[in-house]
Parts: C-alpha cells; sequence; structure tokens
C-alpha cells in the first residue's frame, strides 16, 4: 500500500488533531505525497477508506490543489514561472532550455529522478523576473545560462543558495521534506523513510532507513549559507539570491 504502516501510524496522529476522521484529509495528502511521491490512484483509494470517503471525494481534493501532485516528481521541482513580468523577461525561454536539458516535457522528471521541471503563474515575486523556484526557493533573473547552471548543480544533489534568504525562514531541500513539513509533522526528519522502492519519482532510500523520500533535509536556520553546493554562478559577482515562497505546480490529470 502506498502509505506504510509505520506512516498510518502516524496517520491516526493526525486524524486524532480533529473531530471527524474526514477534516484530517490535506494532512493526510502530504503525508501520501511525502511518502509516496504523489498521489497516486493506489493512495487516494487508501486515504478514502482510512477516512470513510468516496475515491471520487478524495480525488476531487487531490485534483483541485495544485500542490498535490498525480505523477511522481523528483527530489527537486523546478517551477518556472510563465506568467506575464517573467515571460515578458525570457521565462519561455528558461523553460524550453530545461525540458531540452532534462529531456523531458513540462511536468516531466529526468530519468534520474532528480528534477521534475514545470511552468506555473505568478510565485509572486515579479520584481525579480524571470523567477525560477526549486522547492522552496527562489531564484530571481536568471538568464538562461544561470537557470540552466541551476539544474546542472541540482541535478549533483547540490542545492545553491536562493536569491535571498530571511534569517529564521524555513527551507525544504526535497520535495518529501517539503510534504512532510506541510503535513503538519513538524520537523522531517534526517533520513527517508519507507521501503526503500524508487516510487513516485523520488530519490531512493538505500537502507529503507525511515526518512521521507525525495532527500533528507539539511539547512533549518534559513541561513542563506550554500547547501550541498556551489552557489548559481552569476557571471562573476557571486551574489546570492532567493527567497521562500510555496510550492505550485499544474494540477494533472485527473483520475
Ligand atoms: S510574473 Fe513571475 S513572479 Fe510574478
Amino acid at each position: 500500500m502506498p502509505l506504510s504502516d509505520q506512516s498510518l501510524a502516524r496517520a491516526e496522529e493526525l486524524i486524532a488533531r480533529y473531530p471527524q476522521r474526514r477534516s484530517a484529509l490535506l494532512p493526510i495528502l502530504f503525508l501520501l505525497q511525502a511518502e509516496d511521491g504523489y498521489v497516486s490512484p493506489a493512495g487516494v483509494a487508501q486515504v478514502a477508506s482510512l477516512l470513510g470517503l468516496t475515491r471520487a471525494e478524495v480525488g476531487a481534493v487531490a485534483t483541485f490543489y495544485t500542490m498535490f501532485r498525480r505523477r511522481p516528481v523528483g527530489k527537486y521541482l523546478v517551477s518556472v514561472c510563465k506568467t506575464l513580468s517573467c515571460q515578458l523577461r525570457g521565462s519561455r525561454d528558461i523553460s524550453a532550455a530545461l525540458t531540452e536539458r532534462l529531456g523531458v516535457p513540462l511536468g516531466g522528471t529526468d530519468q534520474s529522478g532528480m528534477v521534475t521541471v514545470e511552468e506555473v503563474e505568478c510565485l509572486a515575486a515579479c520584481d525579480g523576473a524571470p523567477v525560477v523556484q526549486v522547492n522552496t526557493e527562489n531564484y530571481e533573473r536568471l538568464t538562461v545560462q544561470e537557470a540552466l547552471r541551476l539544474v546542472e548543480a541540482l541535478l549533483r544533489d547540490e542545492v545553491p543558495p536562493p536569491t535571498f534568504a530571511a534569517d529564521g525562514s524555513v527551507t525544504e531541500p526535497s520535495t518529501a521534506a517539503l510534504h512532510w513539513r506541510l503535513a503538519g509533522l513538524g520537523e522531517p526528519p534526517e533520513r527517508p523513510e519507507g521501503s526503500g522502492e524508487p516510487r513516485g519519482g523520488a530519490p531512493v532510500d538505500p537502507e529503507g532507513s525511515g526518512e521521507p523520500r525525495g532527500g533528507a533535509p539539511v539547512d533549518r536556520e534559513g541561513s542563506g549559507e550554500p547547501r550541498g553546493g556551489a552557489p548559481v554562478d552569476r557571471e562573476g559577482s557571486g551574489e546570492p539570491r532567493g527567497g521562500a515562497p510555496v510550492d505550485q505546480g499544474p494540477g494533472e490529470e485527473d483520475q
């Protein structure tokens, strides 16, 4: 089943916070994504059974909110803003270059399972156009070459510092860690949870050690320090950049 026995126990903790089981639907969908990488049809069925809902009811919620994924997503979700300010500043060229580099269409994940690339609507950082977001981090005013270097770093499992990172901001180095936190389970564990099987397009936990798939969280300090790699090369400027809005993405196909 998509949710392991351990996650089912955590789901019961979440359910206990609400007067009705069905009220825990959103956090449990995030828990499902943290473990399985996406909301699969099997996951929908399991959550429906768990909460006493129909599969149609769970599917309707999962397809309404763009933060729920209907296809496997990689460790790093690269979201290129396609709204007016960014488009006028060349974001479509960026998304075209990234899909070509990764060899996937928009919404696709590269063969290694590390990077998913998509286009999204306004990321609310229009002064930084064109904006590219990685999980919860913004990389602003990127050229095509800078965006390509950013993705090369992600493919090496290195996360360059974002454009801005305020003190105390919470940053997530992987989609799994992000979804864990959004489930309301607090600080993500150091290492991924699960059996170690490659599911949901997320990287595999080789030890099956009990962390969310998609990678271990690293920097909790929001210090803006480089996490796991060198900064994006700003053509010699060496400026760190970034911000920390929210994961967005297309609601993909209905089930
Ligand atoms: S138009 Fe791209 S961030 Fe607003």
